[in-house]
């Protein structure tokens, strides 16, 4: 059987999206073996691939590197020297593997071709002639073999390179899979892949993340007060959040579906930043205690409240990755306690009461479709949460984000969109002026879709301007049922 390759390994190795990879497929309607393809199909598909980069890897350390909140994102990519020697001595037995195969095969030609030889000795005219051609036969393939350096082989020698940066990590039930760099736990490349798996402190505390492995070998990151038994140890549980992988994985853990409801949580955390925007919005970030994230999904809502009882409703603005560091979109809103506590600076240092998530402004992750997502003000804040995932879980044929006004030239915001757009070949950002018309933003969303059969619109921004766009919409004849939209004040 041909070596079989999963979705996500054979996009990393052509150094594409998945959802690129996706379309391919349906393109030149290839066959797969439920979902997976073998090698020579990859070649096939890509005849080119730089054997010598993983531009996908490149691409991400640009992103981290540019953009990503540093609290969250070492730049441990590269695996520690323990993990790193565990990983080359994986490496090592599967080379002894093949070398031996191919030694065996080696000796094997060699005594044909000796045996062969022996048969030339004979007198019949007719079997010497026969003997003499496979011998020649025999002689050149074996020169050639010596000579070649196949496509394939050279991608198999590929594929293990890049096992020895990044082990991956398939999830059952689910069957999703997901890269784990460097020294990472498994929970962390698990939250950083865009899925929702369970868990509650993030260090070794709660059990949440408790799950099985059930084949490859893991390492202890760290030792952790939550105690397995005995029984469980012995059945191959370990915590997500405390263990990293050394080899390829495949783990029984639970997940949060795409429908389901997260628990409701009530968190207290403190206001760490805040990022004046414009003379209208400030970014503003809280960080949980280190023993308890949020779980949440991106485009979702909480509830925050002040230390003198004052509350407000936010739009989660950052990635459900990283439930410590959350980040929100707040407007100057005179005469509004929250707004007023913010843009005064008497919000500095404050401990907030986090409650929620709530909202079903929710990505649409099984889709492939191609994304279009349209963000005004503060609806920016939902946007870039739905934008982060749809990056993390890279399912869509393509992002195309179109923000008027952009953001403050230099701010986080403004380098995080650029490198979105200068680092995903599939990511498109256009920033139209702030006072576009409704038109003029109706006539850039046609224009991004026309070329597309079918796509999904994500649109948020301040309730007045929506529900303008839409009507506007509506009287030019537009399709919105594809738009999901959601109000931000
Ligand atoms: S998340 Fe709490 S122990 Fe892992």
């Amino acid at each position: 059987m041909a070596k079989l390759l999963s979705v996500s390994r054979a996009a990393r190795l052509a150094g594409v999206s998945r959802g690129e990879l996706q379309k391919r497929i349906r393109e030149e309607k290839v066959e797969t073996f439920e979902g997976e393809l073998t090698v020579e199909l990859l070649l096939q598909l890509y005849p080119h691939i730089d054997l010598d980069a993983d531009p996908m890897l490149e691409k991400v350390r640009a992103i981290r590197s540019e953009a990503k909140p540093k609290s969250h994102y070492s730049d441990g990519w590269m695996p520690d020297p323990e993990i790193l020697m565990k990983r080359l001595k994986e490496f090592q037995h599967v080379l002894v593997q093949t070398k031996s195969a191919l030694n065996a095969s080696d000796a094997l030609l060699q005594e044909t071709l000796t045996e062969l030889q022996t048969a030339l000795q004979r007198d019949d005219e007719a079997m010497r002639e026969a003997v003499l051609a496979a011998t020649s036969h025999l002689t050149r393939a074996m020169q050639r073999a010596e000579r070649a350096e196949d496509a394939s082989a050279a991608l198999f020698a590929k594929d293990m390179l890049l096992k020895i940066v990044s082990a991956s990590v398939r999830l059952l039930p689910s069957g999703h899979e997901f890269f784990l760099e460097g020294s990472e736990s498994i929970l962390d490349a698990g939250l950083r892949a865009g899925l929702y798996i369970d868990y509650g402190c993030s260090s070794g505390n709660c059990g949440a993340c408790k799950c099985r492995v059930v084949s490859g070998a893991v390492r202890k990151l760290r030792n952790h007060d939550y105690v397995l038994s005995a029984k469980e140890q012995e059945q191959g549980y370990i915590l997500a959040c405390s263990n990293t992988a050394i080899s390829d994985l495949v783990v029984e853990a639970s997940e949060a579906g795409v429908e389901e409801e997260l628990p409701q949580q009530t968190i207290r955390a403190v206001v760490k930043k805040i990022e004046p925007l414009d003379d209208e919005l400030a970014l503003l970030q809280v960080q949980t205690p280190r023993t308890q994230s949020l779980r949440f999904k991106a485009g979702q809502q909480l509830k925050l409240t002040m230390e003198n009882g004052a509350t407000i409703n936010l739009c989660i603005a950052s990635c459900p990755c990283d439930g410590r560091n959350l980040q929100f979109i707040v407007a100057r809103r005179e005469g509004e306690p929250f707004s007023d506590a913010l843009f005064s600076g008497k919000l500095q240092r404050q401990t907030l009461l986090l409650e929620g998530p709530s909202g079903g402004f929710l990505l649409q992750e099984e889709s492939s479709l191609p994304a279009i997502f349209l963000a005004a003000g503060t609806g920016f804040a939902p946007i870039k949460s739905l934008v982060e995932q749809a990056i993390a879980i890279d399912n869509a044929e393509g992002l195309h984000l179109i923000q008027p006004g952009g953001n403050p030239k230099g701010s986080h915001l403004d380098n995080l969109c650029r490198s979105w757009n200068d680092s995903l070949d599939n990511f498109l950002y256009t920033a139209p002026p702030r006072d576009s018309t409704y038109d003029e933003l109706l006539d850039l969303l046609a224009e991004a879709t026309a070329a597309l059969d079918q796509y999904i619109a994500y649109i948020a921004g301040p309730t007045e301007w929506l529900d303008r766009l839409l009507h506007k919409a509506q009287q030019r004849g537009m399709d919105i049922h594809a738009w999901h939209v959601q109000a931000v004040d």
